[in-house]
């Protein structure tokens, strides 16, 4: 599921990215290849961070 429209990033890409270590929203985005735009994905982003690269 595609959760970032701007940078084009999917939930499996955010947890991929939590995976390897990022552990704020700008890690996330950046360990994508991208960067906060709009801002509409942030509490998604914020939320996948809370779980935690243990769950999905
Ligand atoms: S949807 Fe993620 S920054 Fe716009």
């Amino acid at each position: 599921m595609v959760i970032c429209l701007c940078n084009g990033m999917s939930d499996g890409d955010v947890r991929a990215a939590i995976a390897q270590g990022a552990s704020r929203p700008a890690e996330v985005y950046a360990c994508c290849g991208g960067r906060a735009q709009c801002g509409c994905c942030a509490p998604t982003v914020l939320q996948l961070l809370r779980e935690g690269p243990a769950k999905g």
